[in-house]
């Protein structure tokens, strides 16, 4: 079976977590777009992992964990991720880098860094690991990719030529030009590390396909940061729809058997951008302490507020979720004001869809029904019938509002704190 998670908000909805869970049952664990901008957090029996380009199977030494085409992969970042992973004991794994993935150079970062600062009051909030310029010089033709870092003859000729436009573009923006030699140096040795690991990714999937292996595509980021769909310009430079998949993977989009929209009980947002449903109060600052709504990766206050239904509706749209995973359910215990927005108001008219200019999508004011809190720990719950009946009448509204089946239920961080309504990875 292929399952694709997917993140149906702003990201940073647990698809960590779900992975890792599901990954269980996984031949083959699977990241296809984005780059170290996502930070996916794993608890394994209170060890606190925080992966960000690393697929989540990596723990597993049966699990082939594979790097996709459509991803963007710094070299001396993945080296530490790993070097980090082995430095805690994960010596034993599975890695597959794809030759066609592109090279976040030390350029991008600069000009991820540049522009930010050129924007003003209008930037965009970005991670500054350099994903945006990257993706735009694979996007212009002028990329560098996994398989000419890993031979040094392309990499000495796409480096020379790449660098003449690049140190252009830098000058041009105030910045030091960067030398060829020491780029060629250091990346170069990058490289030869990496070269073990790098293979035609698009093969190995469409074989371990024939073979009938269960194939978990671990999205990152969330549909609202999706270049295509999501709150633009506040976005991010790859699309994390299940759409997406087949195209940053190399496989036939037939092959896509299930797709699971990962969903946070409440809503967040790291950035700038709209966000409807944002609670700029103390009830915000509450929930962000209670659900540690700190960045992964750049440690940002996350923005909070609720529960966005007309986000999760477009995020149904745009990719086919098949079922929710419901995830830090427990925050919401002894919230005392619980509202979930099903609607927007716009110009005097109710909407259910995401406006495609920021000055509409400005002027949305949500649509809330009021629903009645509980004060009982739910952690140790793992029967949906043993949960408070305020909380299941919160499910229930999610499925109301969304006709899609809320399937797995996460009450709290640790693998084994998830209720289960029904085997969506079948081996
Ligand atoms: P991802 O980017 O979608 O993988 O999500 P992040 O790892 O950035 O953020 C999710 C955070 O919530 C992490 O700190 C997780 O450990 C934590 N988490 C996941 N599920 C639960 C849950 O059910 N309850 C609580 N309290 N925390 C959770
Ligand atoms: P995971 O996989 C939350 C946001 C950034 C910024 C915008 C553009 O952990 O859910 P970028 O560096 O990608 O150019 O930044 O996208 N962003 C994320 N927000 N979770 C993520 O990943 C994110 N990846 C990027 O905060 O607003
Ligand atoms: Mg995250």
């Amino acid at each position: 079976m292929r399952l694709v998670v997917v993140g149906s908000q702003w990201g940073d909805e647990g698809k960590g977590k779900v992975t890792d869970f599901l990954g269980q049952r996984a031949d083959v664990v699977v990241r296809s777009q984005g780059g170290n901008n996502a930070g996916h957090t794993i608890m394994i029996e209170n060890e606190k992992f925080a992966l960000q380009t690393i697929p989540s199977g990596i723990f597993n030494p049966h699990i082939k964990n594979v790097l996709a085409n459509g991803m963007v992969i710094n070299p001396k970042e993945t080296l530490k991720e790993l070097a980090n992973l082995e430095a805690r004991g994960i010596k034993d794994y599975q890695l597959f880098i794809s030759n066609r993935a592109h090279v976040i150079m030390p350029y991008h970062i600069m000009l991820d860094g540049a522009y930010e600062e050129l924007k003003g009051n209008h930037k965009i909030g970005t991670t500054k690991k350099g994903i945006g310029p990257c993706y735009a010089d694979k996007v212009n033709r002028i990329g560098i990719r996994i398989g000419d870092l890993v031979d040094e003859e392309s990499f000495k000729e796409v480096l020379s030529e790449t660098l003449i436009i690049k140190n252009k573009e830098l000058k041009m923006l105030g910045l030091e030009e960067l030398s060829f030699l020491d780029v060629y140096n250091e990346y170069v040795e990058y490289g030869k590390k990496l070269k073990k690991y790098v293979c035609d990714t698009s093969l190995l999937l469409n074989e371990e396909i024939e073979k009938d292996s269960n194939i978990l595509f671990e999205g990152a980021q969330g549909s609202m940061l999706c270049l295509e769909h999501g709150s633009y310009p506040y976005v991010t430079s790859s699309s994390p729809t299940a759409a997406s998949v087949p195209v940053n993977a190399g496989i036939a989009p037939k092959y896509i058997d299930h797709c699971v929209g990962i969903c946070k009980a409440y809503t967040t947002r790291v950035g700038e951008g709209p966000f409807p449903t944002e609670l700029q109060n103390k009830l915000g600052d509450l929930i962000r302490e209670k659900g540690h709504e700190y960045g992964t990766v750049t440690k940002r206050p996350r923005r909070v507020g609720y529960l966005d239904l007309v986000v999760v509706n477009y995020a149904k749209r745009i990719s086919g979720i098949d079922s929710l995973a419901l995830m830090l359910f427990d925050v919401l215990t002894g919230i005392d004001e619980l509202k979930i927005c099903i609607g927007y108001k716009l110009n005097g008219k109710e909407i259910n869809t995401i406006p495609a200019t920021l000055k509409e999508y400005a002027l949305c004011k949500p649509i809330y029904i009021e629903l009645k809190p509980w004060k009982e720990n739910i952690n140790n719950i793992r029967n949906y019938d043993d949960l408070p009946q305020e909380a299941k009448t919160y499910i229930e509204t999610i499925e109301k509002y969304t006709n899609i089946k809320v399937d797995i239920i996460s009450v709290g961080p640790e693998r084994n704190e998830t209720i289960i309504r029904r085997d969506i990875f079948k081996k």
